[in-house]
């Protein structure tokens, strides 16, 4: 008889494991948020294409339909790319979030200046900008819920409020409400979005934070605010992970972590060369420390599930990332859940674990 209940108990507890192995991270958080991750059109086939399957249920296209691949001329559009991900997205009910149509980085060359190579008046380069949203936004209207409006345009420097970026010495400011309102009447059910990175850091997050209200103030259609989330071992702590939720979510915007990653190195802006002697093995002191602060955020991110609609990845796996090649070119970084053979890492237990 007590034989028969431990093979029973047996049986139970294997069938259980095997459920969990089918189980990925969207069936973990399906009552929390879409899980998501950015891709290139190269990972819809093969292996990385069955995990995307199995462990996501958004998606990013990580560089596609930025301005520069998607919009290479001013009257030629290229859609490979971007089509490619949207109709995988579709075959295999995944959401899609659209990544960025407004950003000072891998814009087109022809953007900012005309046939001579003179810079645009503000009212040219607010007609292309217009231009620009207008198509890729109405192309893919009903297929992207949520787009990333205007990415990273807070400056770096503490003193100013804006980047003085191309966008911003031809246009001031009004390039941001200008675009919102653009994407907002090609698509009034997409989702609007502001993006930038180092939101949690208290100087940067009060500046984005009153950009953010102006918006607001103004009638701006903005929706929520994207925190990329390219953060480290070292930071965000708990406290900083929390004021910032409640901060942008007072002004009644959604949040959403836009491109997740968890570096095993501080955080650093500038391009270098790798010092000498400077190492880059992925210590089980490190792997530790990674898998604390993931487990941390992931418990705050589902504490706040009431305002974060979406948590994504940037990059699939360790396999590849492009901490690789920032800031230390050809310094290897293994910032996500999966290594570099596609296997789930310590990790990833820990932000299923709840
Ligand atoms: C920023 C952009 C992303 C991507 C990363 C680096 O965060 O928003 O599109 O380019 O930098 O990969």
């Amino acid at each position: 008889m007590r034989l028969l209940l431990i093979i029973i108990l047996c049986m139970i507890a294997e069938l259980t494991s095997a459920q969990d192995t089918y189980k990925g991270l969207k069936d973990y958080y399906n009552d929390y948020f879409p899980i998501g991750v950015a891709v290139s059109p190269q990972a819809l086939k093969g292996p990385e294409a069955t995990l995307i399957e199995k462990e996501f249920a958004s998606m990013t296209p990580e560089n596609a339909m930025k301005m520069g691949p998607i919009h290479p001329e001013e009257n030629r559009y290229y859609w490979d790319d971007a089509d490619a991900i949207v109709a995988f997205a579709q075959q295999h009910n995944i959401k899609l979030r659209g990544h960025a149509l407004c950003w000072h980085e891998q814009t087109p060359s022809w953007i900012f200046t005309d046939a001579k190579g003179d810079t645009v008046s503000k009212e040219v380069l607010l007609r292309r900008l217009k231009d620009h949203i207008t198509t890729v936004v109405s192309r893919y209207k009903g297929k992207i819920y949520a787009w990333d409006v205007v990415n990273e345009a807070v400056a770096d420097d503490p003193s100013k409020l804006l980047r003085n970026s191309p966008w911003y010495k031809i246009c001031g400011e009004d390039f941001i409400s200008k675009a919102f309102e653009y994407a907002h009447a090609a698509d009034p059910d997409a989702k609007l979005f502001y993006n930038d990175y180092n939101t949690e850091r208290p100087e940067k997050r009060e500046r984005v934070y009153f950009l953010l209200k102006q918006l607001k103030k103004s009638n701006v259609p903005i929706d929520g605010v994207g925190l990329q989330a390219h953060w480290s071992i070292f930071e965000p702590n708990e406290q900083e992970l929390r004021t910032a939720l409640d901060k942008f979510s007072s002004l009644g915007l959604q949040v959403q972590i836009t491109e997740l990653d968890i570096s095993i190195y501080p955080w650093e802006k500038f391009q270098r060369e790798r010092r000498q002697g400077e190492t880059d093995v992925f210590t089980s002191e490190l792997e530790t420390k990674q898998m604390e602060q993931y487990k941390m955020v992931f418990s705050i991110f589902r504490e706040y599930k009431q305002v974060i609609t979406g948590v994504t990845f940037w990059n699939i796996s360790d396999k590849h990332t492009w901490l690789d090649y920032y800031p230390v070119k050809g310094r290897k970084n293994y910032p996500l859940l999966f290594d570099q053979n596609l296997k789930r890492k310590k990790a990833y237990g820990e932000v299923v674990k709840f």
